[in-house]
């Protein structure tokens, strides 16, 4: 099948290239013609697990290229996927501007039967908003021209983009349209070899069902660390209670680790903009906004930990950072803690080395200038620099090599031998036993 995907970042590369490698024939258009040129070249705008072979391999094969606009002649197809970003606005509702400007682009190219998808996660109501800009480009072109706007959310998570596109538990299809199913179901065939993961719904319900997944890991998360909090307050060792509880299978293992509190360019946004939608119906959203407080104040918890343990004055201390990205597996550091943890230092005169495995090149370009000019912040090539001289360890990505790193060296390395673990990555009595002062999410205190 031929199709175009607009929006070459973390979904719509990933979509292009694994849509390539089950054998369509994909144009991944991006306005950013530095991106293009690059990944014309092989080179990716970002680190992404398995995503490198499959763009490199498709491109040489033929089944994906790059292009700048939709007016590329070889950009027209009867299948657009939008995968533009949807920031959120000022009051924290997304912005929608990107995802219309490409409904625009499309209008005014389209001439015969065509299914656009929204690939980005957009709110409730959006597909009509692109249909409506779509009929109206059509419209000044006295046309008359079949399409059909299908909800398509997208559900991989940065680190595993490409096993969770490949192998997806479910694909939702939020869709009236019998002729656009029909299309979808054919474009998705090849990923049902073991079973049916197709969940045919309404528009509306489609788009719903995206924001209510990303709230409700965000919930689980944001329990969690509410009970680590009130762990640390009553002697309660968390990492106990979340094995006890996840055992549950009505509760399950997975988006119950307590921690530093979640980043990302989705969970931090999205629950902001389901809060929004509800306000914007009339309907207080009390849990979601206790959701986005408590991980509010949970990314400033290491923080709170490290004046509890040094009191207020921590000018001319010097901590040792591990990991800057939102989380392993991925260079992104939107909405990182590590970014929130890094401002609060900085502000109270504290010097930092942070090392990375891969967002030292995104943390060079995007943490303020001033952080660097003043010397408080160094960025680091290799784990153990961080630590020289360091009055303490934080660990706020759990990075698999920081999992188990020599706490032998760690010690010579270090002023003194304290660890603020914000992943719970340690063992509380091994660190005590090696003669570390451990504090920990949730420990006990
Ligand atoms: P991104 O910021 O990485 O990429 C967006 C790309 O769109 C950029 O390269 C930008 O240059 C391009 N763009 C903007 N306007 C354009 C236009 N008019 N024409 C062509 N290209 C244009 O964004 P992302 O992280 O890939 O997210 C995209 C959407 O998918 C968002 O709605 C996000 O919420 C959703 N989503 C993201 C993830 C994720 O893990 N990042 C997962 C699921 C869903
Ligand atoms: C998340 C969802 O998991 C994806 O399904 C979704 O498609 C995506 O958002 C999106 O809409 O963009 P992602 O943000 O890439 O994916 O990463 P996650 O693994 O979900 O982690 C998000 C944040 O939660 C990270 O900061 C992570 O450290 C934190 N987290 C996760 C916890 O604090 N505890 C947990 O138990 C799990």
């Amino acid at each position: 099948m031929k199709l175009t995907v607009i929006g070459t970042g973390y979904v719509g590369l990933v979509t292009g290239a694994c849509l390539a490698e089950m054998g369509n024939a994909v144009t991944c258009v991006d306005v950013d013609e530095q991106k293009i040129a690059r990944l014309r070249e092989g080179i990716l705008p970002i680190y992404e697990p398995g995503l490198e072979t499959i763009v490199t391999e498709n491109q040489k094969q033929g089944r994906l290229r790059f292009a700048t606009s939709l007016a590329d002649p070889g950009a027209e197809a009867p299948v657009y996927m939008i995968a533009v970003g949807t920031p959120p606005g000022e009051d924290g509702s997304a912005d929608l501007q990107y995802v219309l400007a490409v409904a625009r682009d499309i209008g005014r190219r389209i001439s015969q039967y065509t299914v656009v998808l929204d690939k980005s996660t957009v709110p409730v109501g959006t597909a009509e908003r692109v249909a409506g800009v779509i009929r109206g480009e059509l419209q000044q072109r006295g046309l008359s021209v079949d399409f059909d706007v299908v909800s398509n959310p997208e559900f991989l998570k940065e680190g595993d983009a490409v096993q969770d596109f490949m192998r997806p538990d479910r694909i939702i299809i939020g869709s009236d349209s019998e002729r656009a199913r029909e299309v979808l179901r054919e474009l998705y065939a090849p990923f049902m070899r073991t079973h049916e993961r197709i969940i045919f719904m309404g528009v509306r319900d489609a788009e719903m069902t995206k924001y209510a997944a990303n709230s409700m890991l965000a919930t689980k998360i944001s329990f969690m660390n509410e009970i680590a909090g009130l762990c640390d307050r009553m002697g309660v060792d968390v990492e106990n209670v979340r094995l006890g509880i996840g055992s549950d299978s009505r509760i399950g293992y997975s988006f119950i680790y307590p921690g530093a509190g979640y980043g990302g360019s989705c969970f931090p946004k999205d629950v902001r903009a389901l809060i929004q939608m509800a306000r914007q119906t009339g309907f207080e959203p009390m849990l979601l906004n206790a959701v986005e407080a408590r991980n509010h104040a949970q990314q400033r918890v290491l923080y709170q930990k490290i004046l509890q343990h040094f009191g207020p004055q921590l000018a001319g201390r010097s901590f040792g950072l591990w990991g800057l990205s939102f989380k392993p597996g991925t260079d992104d550091m939107r909405e990182a803690p590590s970014t929130v943890l890094l401002r609060d230092l900085i502000a109270s005169g504290a010097r930092v080395k942070a090392y990375d495995p891969a967002a030292l090149e995104v943390a060079r370009r995007d943490l303020p200038r001033t952080w660097f000019e003043s010397g408080q912040l160094q960025l680091v090539e290799q784990q153990y620099d961080a630590l020289k001289g360091a009055d303490a360890l934080v660990l706020i990505t759990e990075w698999k090599p920081f999992r188990h790193p020599d706490f032998t060296l760690v010690k010579t390395l270090m002023k003194s031998p304290i660890v603020f673990d914000g992943r719970n990555q340690y063992d509380p009595a091994q660190l005590r036993g090696l003669g570390f002062t451990h504090i920990g999410i949730g420990r006990g205190g």
